[in-house]
Order: structure tokens, then C-alpha cells, then sequence
């Protein structure tokens, strides 16, 4: 006769799912609440009382989305302006109809596509590198297209990393990097930057160990806006090579730049193939926030890993979109900079007006992206600021907590999708908020 010891039935604490076993003649049906034992005709109904029908400790640990949280409080405050989200005020270019045209025209559209894209855009793709971004793909990298320069950071890391591997953020990291590191079960290990966020070499070259499997920057950055300087892009690039580590860098919003500010990409240094992996999306630049098309470019050897995970996750980015963003990467960068006259004006209007309070709040006037950081002159949390200054002055901004800044009170303010008569506005309701709470 079978026996069933009890441990058997105390194997899972977690039962959101239907299994059968069978031993012999016995079986062991373990359905919903209930586990029962049918040994030669007899019955055993047991009732399970240790169940747990929640998100697994790995995801119960990975902190909470702010937007989300933001969005929640703006709504339960109609009449909020928000210098919060990171989004542009414009859409994509006209010329995403013909892409669509294109799209329609033919009903073999509508199946799935190639994992890594569909020819025609990884073409624009590697001119765009070869133009904008003196890379050359050919070779020994390859083009991956995804949904969005998130996936693709999350591809990056599930390529790479082990559970119990690390990455090397800069604080202040953008949250979803971070999210992502820790929702592979891995760990992300920070590292302060200076005064301007700009990083700091020794301590990123000291925070290298065996478990390190890569260094992660942005340019220019999320949530400071600040395009890290080209010779400690090199520099990290450089040690990375050393270490036998990856660079990871996001060029989301590498059209974003002011005044004598240009873009630099790591990916352009000779003899970076093997180390470097490089993300972009159309998000921000196109106007595609939910088109999601972003692309990564990698070395050889991580192509196959990478095919693997996104076939699984995605199968393919949405198609339609694909044919968009050809479209819309064939009207260029220039179209890109045309929009952002607009960008450009909210931004001087926030200078001006955070210049009167220099005394509250503190930042550097950084030079790319949509963003400033501000350092906020208070013992109060960045949250309970937040949550104030929705609440009592009508006017959102993101908590510094969220980007890992722990030394102080910090805030993020976005004005790329503000029109200057909206940024002008939603920036005098900051200045009366937190001067109102930094004096209170
Ligand atoms: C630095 C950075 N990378 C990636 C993304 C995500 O972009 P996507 O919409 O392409 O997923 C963002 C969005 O805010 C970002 O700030």
C-alpha cells in the first residue's frame, strides 16, 4: 500500500493552481482549498488552512510603481497641473499614416513577425546608429527592436544575470531600472553621485565584485536631466571592459539636449562590442509613449539569449507600430528638435522662477532630457511634500525617494509635456507650495 507522509501535503503554501499526482493505485488531488487522498477506494478529504493566495515575495518587494500613485492623488484633486510624468506635449510625426497605409495594405501584417523586428525598421535603425550615434552595427552586434526602452532593460538584465547577481546603479537611478534588477532576484547596488550627478569612477570601480554583471548608466539621466560627461562614459566603459562586466546604457532621451550639450554613446568606442549594450526608445523623442517601440543594440552573444527571453515575454513588438516607427524615424532627429522649441521655452520659464527660491530648493541646471532634481531645504519626507503640494496647491511633482535619494528631501520636476503658458502656471504653484511648506 502507498503511504502518504504528511510533509507531502505541507510542500506548498501556495495553492492557485490544480495538480494530480498519482502513486500506484493512490492519487493525490490537490484542488483549491482541499487536498484529497484516494488510497484503494478510500477517501480522505483534508481542509488546507496555511493558504496564501498573493504575489509571490519576490514582487511583494520590488517597490510600488509612483506614477500610478501620483496619478491617484491628481485625481482625487481635479484641477491639479502636473510637472510630474515623463512625457512630451506632441505626438508622432504626420508621417506615421503612410507607415500605417503601408501596414494595412497588406493582411500578412497581422501575423506575428520576426522576434527581433521587421526589416525594414532594424535598416532605419542601424543608419540612424551609424548617423546619430557614430556606431557601426554591423559586424559583431546586433539590433533587437522591443515595446519600449523598459522591456528592453529588462531583457538586458534576464540575458545576463543570475538570481543574486548585481548591477551598479547611480543614485538618483531611474525606479524602473531598479525594479526590473530586483524583480529577476537580483540586487542592485548603489553608488552616490556628486553634486552635479555626475558619477563618481572610484566609487563604482569599488563597488565591483564577484557578483557584479553590470554597470547601468543614463544620459542624459532620469530624474536629474544631467548628460554625464563623455570622458566618465568612456572611463566606465573602459572599466567595464577590464572587469569582464557589461555597460548598460539608456539613450532614451539622447535628443534631448541644451544649449552646447550633445549626445555621446559609450557604444561608439572602439572595442566596446563585446561589453556594451545599448537602449533607446521612441517614447520620448517620437512621441510614441504608447506606440511602445524602443531597441537595443547587443553584442552577438547575447542574441540568442535575448530572441529566447523576448519570444516568450513578446513575441514580437506590436507590428503596426513598427511600421509607425519606421515612418516616423525616417522624418529624423530634426523633426525631434523642431518640437522641442516648445520644450525648450517651458524650460526657461522653470529656471527663471525656481532662481527666486534659492533659499528653499537647490539644483543643477542640467542640460538635458525634461527634468531637474531639486534638493528641497526641509526635515519633511519627499512623499508627505508631495502629497502636499497635490493636495493643498494643486500642483504634482515625483517624490525623490522613488529614485533611491535617502540623504535628504529631493523632488523631480518634468515640463516636457507643458505648453510654456501650462509650465508657467504649474511652476508658480510649486514656488507658493514649497516655499509655503519649507516655511511653515
Ligand atoms: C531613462 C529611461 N529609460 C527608459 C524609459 C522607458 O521608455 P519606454 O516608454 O520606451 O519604455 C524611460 C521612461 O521614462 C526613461 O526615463
Amino acid at each position: 500500500m502507498t503511504s502518504f507522509r504528511t510533509p507531502m501535503l505541507g510542500i506548498r503554501k501556495r495553492i492557485d493552481y490544480r495538480c494530480l499526482f498519482t502513486f500506484g493505485e493512490s492519487c493525490f488531488n490537490y484542488y483549491g482549498c482541499y487536498v484529497t487522498l484516494c488510497v484503494y477506494k478510500v477517501t480522505i478529504k483534508i481542509k488546507i488552512t496555511s493558504m496564501s493566495l498573493t504575489a509571490s515575495h519576490r514582487i511583494e518587494s520590488v517597490q510600488d510603481p509612483i506614477i500610478p500613485i501620483v496619478g491617484q492623488w491628481i485625481s482625487e484633486n481635479p484641477g491639479t497641473v502636473s510637472l510630474g510624468q515623463g512625457i512630451v506635449w506632441y505626438g508622432p510625426p504626420a508621417q506615421i499614416e503612410q507607415g500605417i497605409a503601408e501596414f494595412n495594405q497588406n493582411p500578412d501584417n497581422h501575423v506575428y513577425k520576426a522576434v527581433h523586428g521587421i526589416p525594414q525598421l532594424l535598416s532605419v535603425i542601424e543608419r540612424k546608429l551609424e548617423l546619430d550615434n557614430q556606431i557601426k552595427p554591423a559586424g559583431n552586434r546586433k539590433v533587437v527592436v522591443t515595446a519600449g526602452g523598459n522591456l528592453a532593460f529588462s531583457n538586458a538584465v534576464f540575458a545576463i544575470a543570475d538570481p543574486g547577481d548585481e548591477f551598479i546603479l547611480s543614485v538618483p537611478f531611474y525606479f524602473n531600472h531598479e525594479m526590473a534588477i530586483s524583480m529577476a532576484n537580483c540586487k542592485s547596488v548603489l553608488v552616490a553621485t556628486d553634486e552635479n550627478y555626475q558619477l563618481d569612477l572610484r566609487a563604482i570601480e569599488a563597488s565591483v565584485g564577484p557578483k557584479t554583471k553590470a554597470v547601468v548608466t543614463v544620459s542624459p539621466g532620469n530624474p536629474t536631466g544631467v548628460v554625464l560627461s563623455t570622458e566618465s562614459l568612456i572611463a566606465v566603459n573602459k572599466l567595464c571592459k577590464r572587469m569582464g562586466i557589461f555597460h548598460i546604457h539608456d539613450e532614451a532621451y539622447e535628443y534631448f539636449h541644451y544649449g552646447d550639450s550633445e549626445q555621446f554613446s559609450p557604444a561608439s568606442v572602439e572595442g566596446s562590442e563585446p561589453h556594451t549594450i545599448s537602449l533607446y526608445s521612441l517614447s520620448k523623442s517620437f512621441g510614441f509613449a504608447s506606440w511602445r517601440i524602443g531597441y537595443m543594440l547587443i553584442p552577438n552573444a547575447l542574441f540568442h539569449a535575448i530572441l529566447k527571453i523576448q519570444d516568450t515575454q513578446l513575441i514580437c513588438a506590436p507590428v503596426i507600430s513598427q511600421f509607425a516607427a519606421v515612418a516616423a524615424m525616417r522624418a529624423g532627429r530634426k523633426w525631434c528638435y523642431q518640437q522641442q522649441e516648445t520644450i525648450r521655452e517651458s524650460r526657461s520659464i522653470v529656471v527663471s522662477a525656481l532662481d527666486e527660491i534659492t533659499d528653499i530648493c537647490t539644483y543643477p541646471k542640467s542640460m538635458g532630457a525634461f527634468y531637474f532634481y531639486l534638493k528641497i531645504n526641509t526635515e519633511i519626507s519627499s512623499i508627505d511634500v508631495c502629497e502636499r503640494l497635490i493636495k493643498e496647491y494643486g500642483v504634482a511633482v515625483i517624490p525623490g525617494v522613488t529614485f533611491g535619494s535617502s540623504d535628504g528631501t529631493y523632488l523631480r520636476i518634468a515640463y516636457g509635456a507643458m505648453t510654456p503658458e501650462s509650465a508657467g502656471q504649474a511652476i508658480q504653484r510649486f514656488v507658493s507650495g514649497i516655499t509655503a511648506i519649507v516655511k511653515d
